[in-house]
């Protein structure tokens, strides 16, 4: 890729998926601080002895975090500035996809987790974020004083069809389209399950590219979005569907 992006970056969701890859894809690519914030902090520590091991010029952080919890959100950012001094790119990538579920068949408590984690969550960091860059000086009109992307859904854009059963998933995704990337299936733990039991086949034969996105298609995009190359776009939502939506 020859995009390049500078400075520090804090990204939830970062210990796996498209979190994970999009740290690896920044490091490969000029950042030089890494904030990773999950709630799983197995895969945490994994991901940063991994980016440790590979690319030691780069200082990372891992911290626990519930992004749907105000207080562990403000304390992650608060604790990333103490250490980097600045946020120069947030990537809210943390996200849980619900059971399915039929609409007048779920519960509030499975609707509420959800638009919990999915959507307030998104939101809690991103005001957080919004909150510290306007503290920070302008790096000029191509990087300015800080950006952030969202990693919404092909269902952020556009309804599932019929058999997914997820308006909870469907609903927070729609509501977070800032400079948003909308990726449609993406082989990570997330439908680790589903793709091994065969019963994403369908879904792929009715993607025109037929098979999910490697982890790296869609990291190599937040890496543009991240970058410099992205500074005239604002509030878009880019899908890498694999044609699904189309
Ligand atoms: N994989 C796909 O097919 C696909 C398609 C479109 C969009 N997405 C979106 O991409 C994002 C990343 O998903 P992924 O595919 O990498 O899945 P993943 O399960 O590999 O990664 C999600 C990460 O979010 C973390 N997380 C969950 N709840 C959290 C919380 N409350 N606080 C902090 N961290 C939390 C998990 O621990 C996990 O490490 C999600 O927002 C997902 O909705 C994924």
């Amino acid at each position: 890729m020859t995009f390049q992006v500078k400075g520090t970056a804090f990204i939830t969701g970062g210990g796996s998926g498209i979190g994970k890859a999009t740290a690896i894809t920044l490091a490969e690519n000029g950042i030089s601080a890494l904030a990773l914030v999950d709630l799983n902090l197995i895969v945490l520590e994994a991901t940063r002895d991994e980016i440790k091991a590979r690319y030691p010029h780069v200082q990372g952080k891992i911290f626990k975090t519930n992004v749907a919890e105000e207080e562990s959100v403000e304390d992650a950012v608060c604790k990333t500035v103490e250490l980097f001094g600045s946020i120069d790119i947030g990537i809210n990538c943390a996200g849980i996809s619900g059971t399915p579920t039929p609409t007048h068949l779920m519960s509030l408590l499975e609707w509420q987790k959800v638009i919990d984690v999915n959507q307030t969550g998104v939101w809690l960091c991103q005001r957080a974020l919004i909150r510290q860059m306007l503290k920070q000086e302008s790096k000029g009109i191509r990087e300015g004083r800080g950006l952030i992307v969202n990693v919404s859904s092909m269902f952020g854009v556009g309804g599932p069809p019929g058999p997914f059963r997820i308006p909870h998933y469907t609903a927070a995704k729609h509501g977070i389209l800032i400079n948003a990337i909308c990726p449609g299936f993406v082989d990570t733990p997330i439908i680790g399950e589903q793709i091994k039991s065969g019963s994403m086949n369908p879904q792929f034969e009715m993607t025109p590219i037929g098979r999910p996105a490697q982890v790296e298609e869609i990291s190599d995009v937040l890496l543009f979005l991240s970058s410099p190359g992205s500074s005239y776009m604002c509030g878009a939502a880019l899908v890498a569907d694999g044609g699904y939506t189309v």
